[in-house]
């Protein structure tokens, strides 16, 4: 409950203003997991994150984004593993939608398959 209304606030207020977090969405790397930064991770990141977390932007090219939050490299990704799940996967105790801001979005199974493999370590 505390959580909807903490969210609804949010809402009403710039994104900026919030810096909210979600939940750690309590992700478990599968025995049998085969995504990896090659087959899943860099093209994730290069459609949805990028255009903002980049090493390669500074100032205004970031619309924001914080600095050391930079995912055009999986070291860049490795760094920041848990707020990374907290803001942009999905898993068993939360699926958070905060990142990325705007379109193009990812969807609940991309979601869910970012949280397993950042549950993995990013390999
Ligand atoms: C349109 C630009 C944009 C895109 C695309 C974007 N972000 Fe962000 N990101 C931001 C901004 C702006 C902030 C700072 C928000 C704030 O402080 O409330 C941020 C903050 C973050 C943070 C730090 C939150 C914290 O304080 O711990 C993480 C982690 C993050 N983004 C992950 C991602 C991931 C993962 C993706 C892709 C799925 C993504 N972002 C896509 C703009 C973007």
């Amino acid at each position: 409950m505390k959580l909807i209304l903490a969210l609804g606030l949010c809402a009403a207020l710039t994104l900026t203003a919030c810096g909210e977090h979600g939940e750690p969405t309590g992700s478990v790397c599968p025995p049998t997991q085969t995504l990896t930064y090659v087959n899943f991770g860099k093209s994730f990141m290069d459609t949805y994150c990028v255009d903002c977390h980049s090493s390669t932007k500074t100032g205004a090219a970031r619309h924001g984004a914080p600095a050391f939050h930079d995912y055009d490299t999986v070291e860049g990704v490795r760094q920041t593993i848990e707020h990374i799940d907290e803001q942009a996967a999905a898993g068993p105790n939360a699926v958070n939608t905060i990142m990325p801001e705007d379109a193009p979005k990812p969807t609940e199974a991309e979601r869910r398959q970012l949280g397993e493999w950042l549950a993995c370590g990013a390999p």
